[in-house]
């Protein structure tokens, strides 16, 4: 893959999910990279803070991806502090490992919620803040949960299958807009907020900053490119399995 940093000094990136564990390495990298970045994340608090650590100039947002008033004025503030907005990046997810038969209904309305409805309402505001000549992108965190069913969390599979069909279906309607749609699907990362408490092998999974890679070899790459979609892994995982 090509991999050019200097393509990414010049982009204006907003990125979702800013205070978990993939959001902020990936924030970090683009940074490092050079890009000026819209950092979003619920907590006002906690974003502030995370911005005046990245030091650059970043602009914090505080907005919850469920809330489409919020998210649209997340999207006009940005875009009106920049002057244009290049590329959204699709963090914000949540798994609630249940059986089906005792999952509460709040918490598989809440698994759709963030990592359905809040892809879709940041997308659509996003998008009609692009400059068409200009052209735009979209990366959306999936997972190889969305491939492949498991028994721990299928109301989770189920969503992130969910946004990969929304994505490849964006996909097809944005050309004309000039907007790529990549969805990026990692294997296990090791992140508390994701995982809380749970008995895994956190040694043997992907780290937040192997994520972050990804995504900037993404964004890094001549625009004359569309990546579709992206399945990776821990080496370590895959060969313990
Ligand atoms: N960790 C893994 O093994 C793994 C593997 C494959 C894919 N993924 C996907 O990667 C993404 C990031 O996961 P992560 O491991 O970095 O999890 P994380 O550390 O828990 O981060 C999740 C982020 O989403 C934010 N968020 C949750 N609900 C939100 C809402 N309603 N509005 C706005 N922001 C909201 C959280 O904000 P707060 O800090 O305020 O809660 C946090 O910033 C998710 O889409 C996840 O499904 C994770």
């Amino acid at each position: 893959m090509p991999h050019d940093d200097t393509t990414l000094a010049g982009q204006v990136i907003l990125v979702t999910g800013v205070t978990g564990g993939i959001g902020s390495a990936t924030a970090h990298r683009l940074a490092e990279a050079g890009a000026s970045l819209a950092l979003a994340g619920r907590d006002a608090t906690r974003v502030q803070r995370f911005a005046e650590q990245l030091n650059g100039p970043h602009l914090p947002l505080a907005f919850d991806v469920t809330d489409e008033r919020a998210v649209s004025d997340a999207m006009d503030r940005a875009a009106a502090h920049f002057g244009r907005l290049d590329t959204l990046i699709n963090v914000p997810g949540l798994s609630v490992p249940a059986k089906l038969v005792e999952m509460d209904v709040d918490d598989f309305d809440r698994t759709f919620d963030v990592n359905v409805k809040g892809m879709f309402l940041c997308s659509k505001h996003f998008i009609r803040q692009v400059d068409a000549q200009r052209g735009g992108l979209i990366v959306n965190i999936s997972s190889v949960a969305g491939k492949a069913a498991n028994p721990n969390a299928p109301a989770y599979c189920a969503a992130k299958a969910a946004m990969n069909m929304l994505a490849n279906g964006l996909a097809l309607q944005t050309r004309e807009a000039n907007v790529r749609i990549s969805i990026i699907s990692p294997g296990a990362v090791s992140t508390k907020g994701f995982w809380g408490d749970r008995p895994v092998p956190h040694e043997k999974f992907l780290k937040p900053g192997d994520v972050a890679e990804i995504i900037a070899g993404v964004l890094a790459l001549p625009r004359h490119i569309v990546v579709h979609d992206v399945v990776f892994e821990s080496w370590e995982f895959f060969k313990s399995k």
